[in-house]
């Protein structure tokens, strides 16, 4: 047994910052909402419905994730945030169209509560979108300002004890890392000096570390992964995570990858291509913004196959990924994939993945447990990156000079063996000699 880390208990409320109250975020508060009435069940989520094992598989000790770690209880959570849109959380979830208006009848007084503050946006980093409910400001800085007001005023007005932030905002367009990205200094002048290289995500990040409120990403863009502010989470033990939630078709693509690899067939190529018709669709029709997804959809492979240690099986895969905007399907989206595999003596093969999906369903259960899970780690005082969270990303935060892990099975041991940790339990590493000494 390890010595269980001092986790400061979960009492008193939790507000959930949203930014952008879209698809995913709507879907998410609504589902919460719907939970806590006993309406539905938490199903796609670790936090609510999963399990861990502990000790001996001849023990039979495996309570349930919320039973083992202390978790905010889903009655005390407090939802709020920002979008460029003035519409109440209700009116936005009618917009979005992923849920049935039968339930969201049940839980309208619930959202319509949910008022959106005024975003920090600016039409150069999203540019299929603009709306009225923006934030003005002579520099970065006092938007930066603006929003820790509204994080404070969220906490002195719902008396919260804590709270975590989620960017489920739209992607925004492709950058790379730029000098004022370099120091917490560079950047705060960067900030003052209204540096194009600050994309309103990162204003965001910035307030919320600044607040002390755990930051992740649920988009592929640059946002709280600089130096600057990695530096800042780290230095003010506030949790980080991110970026881009690993939904549907990257999810498969993470499950059937490493099953490929483990029995060594090779990929001559891997062809994915998407129907999508909601406003995330939209705003992917750009190709900046697409070509922030597309990097994060297309490393995946690479790090689980491993070309450089199998140069034979997977040196020439052709990787190609689309997205295409087609409205009649909303938030259903419909995802194609066609692997041409190699096997025995060089023989080829082939898989077919029909995928029909819903963005928003799989994407809420994973905002709840992002949730849920940096409020622990910042109850336990693990602050800066959380490399355990990769389960829920396409594109996993780690340290510098490490190679992301992207194999779900991977991510799935390292979270329950951070939470056996935490609490002083042996980790699991299925050796299992003991069983035949
Ligand atoms: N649904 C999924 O499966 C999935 C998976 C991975 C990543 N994502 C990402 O999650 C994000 C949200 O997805 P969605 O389907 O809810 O999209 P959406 O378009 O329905 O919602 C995004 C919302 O963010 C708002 N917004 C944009 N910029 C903002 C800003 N600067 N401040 C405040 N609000 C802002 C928009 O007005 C919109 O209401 C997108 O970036 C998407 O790429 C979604």
């Amino acid at each position: 047994m390890n010595t269980p880390a001092e986790i400061i208990p979960a009492q008193g409320k939790l507000g959930v910052l949203l930014v952008g109250l879209g698809a995913v975020s709507t879907t998410f508060i609504a589902g919460v909402e719907a939970v806590r009435k006993g309406m539905a069940l938490p199903i796609g989520s670790l936090t609510q419905m999963g399990t861990v094992r502990l000790g001996k598989r001849t023990e039979a000790r495996s309570p349930l994730v919320k039973d083992f770690v202390s978790l905010a209880s889903l009655d005390d959570i407090v939802f709020g945030g920002w979008d460029i849109f003035d519409e109440n959380c209700y009116e936005a979830a009618r917009t979005a169209g992923v849920l049935e208006p039968a339930l969201l009848g049940q839980v309208r007084p619930e959202l319509e509560r949910i008022e959106p503050w005024k975003a920090v946006f600016d039409r150069q980093y999203v540019k299929r979108l603009d709306g009225p409910n923006v934030k003005k400001g002579k520099t970065k800085r006092d938007l930066a300002e603006q929003v820790r007001e509204d994080i404070r005023k969220f906490k002195a007005d719902h008396g919260l004890d804590r709270m975590v932030m989620i960017w489920c905002g739209s992607t925004e367009v492709f950058m790379t890392e730029s000098p004022a990205h370099k120091t917490l200094d560079s950047f705060e002048r960067a900030l003052e000096a209204n540096d194009v290289s600050i994309p309103s995500s990162m204003v965001y990040a910035y307030a919320a570390l600044m607040e002390g409120v755990p930051y992740a990403n649920g988009a592929p863009n640059l946002s709280v992964d600089i130096p600057a502010l990695m530096q800042l989470a780290h230095d003010r033990r506030v949790p980080i995570a991110g970026k881009d939630f690993k939904t549907g078709q990257t999810l498969m693509k993470t499950v059937i990858a490493p099953g490929l690899k483990a029995r060594l067939l090779g990929v001559a190529g891997w062809y994915s291509t998407n129907i999508l018709g909601n406003r995330d669709g939209e705003v992917l029709d750009d190709p900046e913004s697409f070509k922030t997804k597309e990097e994060s959809k297309k490393s995946v492979l690479d790090y689980i196959l491993q070309p450089n240690l199998y140069p034979e099986l997977y040196e020439n895969l052709c990787h190609v990924v689309r997205i295409n905007y087609y409205p009649p399907r909303g938030d259903n989206k419909e995802g194609w994939d066609n692997i041409d595999l190699v096997g025995w003596l060089g023989y080829p093969m082939q898989l077919k993945i029909n995928f029909l999906c819903r963005d928003s369903i799989l994407a809420a259960p994973l905002v709840l447990d992002l949730v849920l899970f940096l409020d622990l780690a910042r109850r336990a005082g693990l602050g800066g990156i959380q490399e355990w969270l990769s389960f829920y990303f396409k594109s996993p935060m780690h340290a510098p000079g490490l190679y992301p892990e992207h194999d779900l099975f991977i991510q799935l041991m390292k979270l329950k063996n951070t939470l056996r940790f935490l609490k002083g339990e042996d980790l699991i590493t299925h050796l299992g000699r003991e069983y035949y000494d």
